[in-house]
């Protein structure tokens, strides 16, 4: 089936599966068998940033994704694989192999009523090893359980902060104080679509330039307030709106072009 895209921009309310009764899901599979799956994080975002920072951004892409596309967005998987952050407060993370387990019984549950293409929309970087184990031991339960859907069932990880126009623009705005952890672009997007964390917004001294990652104790010395070579004191929200902008126009096109493949 060829996909169709919408018109207009859809209503939050309309994208939403949360929102949807299973008569309308039905609906809904009989024109598009695609689904995103926003997942992110719990964890540590340096001094100023929030805990919630990964999960807050995956939701926002997903959402603006959503909108433009027609495309349901399933709630976000808010807990990921965190445990180099262990070490600070607020920090709530699965192990590798349970978050493996949430992704395969969540792709399942999906493909066992006809979807076929799992859009995963991931705002954090230490998840994407397990969503692509989990991807293949899904393909594998879906033969063997002889689903209807698994000749065809795909699966795709999209890391929002990775698409090439956002990585640019950060680059541009941010050069090498953009770092890799706590950076000033996911700091500028989680203003962007949660205001009220512009109130923790302070300077902070040059942080410990990035590097390895081991376990949550040698995290914590490495990167003593959990930044690793970021200045999130750059981020302002109209940078936010921005690099959400070029986020959602990237990963709209990329999911067009997933749900048409052969
Ligand atoms: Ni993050």
């Amino acid at each position: 089936m060829t996909f169709q895209l919408p018109n207009e921009l859809q209503n939050e309310d309309s994208i939403r599966l949360e929102l949807r009764s299973w008569p309308e899901v039905d609906d809904y599979l009989q024109h598009c068998k695609g689904v995103i799956l926003p997942i992110g994080s719990t964890e540590q975002h340096g001094p100023t940033g929030a805990i919630g920072t990964d999960a807050i951004t995956a939701e926002g892409v997903a959402i603006e994704v959503g909108r433009r596309t027609g495309v349901l967005v399933a709630p976000i998987q808010s807990y990921g694989m965190a445990e180099h952050h262990l070490g600070f407060s607020g920090t709530m993370s699965l192990t590798p192999s349970t978050l493996l387990a949430v992704l395969h019984d969540l792709i399942l549950s999906l493909a066992r009523n006809g979807f076929e293409r799992i859009f995963v929309i991931n705002g954090h970087g230490g998840n994407s090893a397990t969503a692509k184990a989990a991807f293949a031991q899904a393909y594998s339960s879906a033969a063997t359980k002889r689903l209807q859907v698994a000749p065809s069932l795909r699966c795709k990880l999209s890391n929002w902060f990775m698409a090439g126009s956002v990585f640019r623009e950060a680059h541009r705005l941010y050069g090498a104080r953009e770092g890799q952890h706590a950076t000033p672009s996911e700091i500028a997007v989680s203003f962007f679509l949660e205001p009220s964390l512009l109130s923790k917004k302070k300077p902070l001294p040059d942080s410990h330039q990035a590097g390895p990652i081991y376990g949550p104790d040698d995290f914590r010395t490495r990167y003593p307030d959990g930044r690793m070579g970021s200045d999130p004191f750059l981020a302002k929200p109209e940078h936010g709106a921005l690099l959400l902008e070029k986020a959602a126009s990237c990963l709209s096109d990329e999911l067009i072009g997933f749900l048409n493949e052969s």
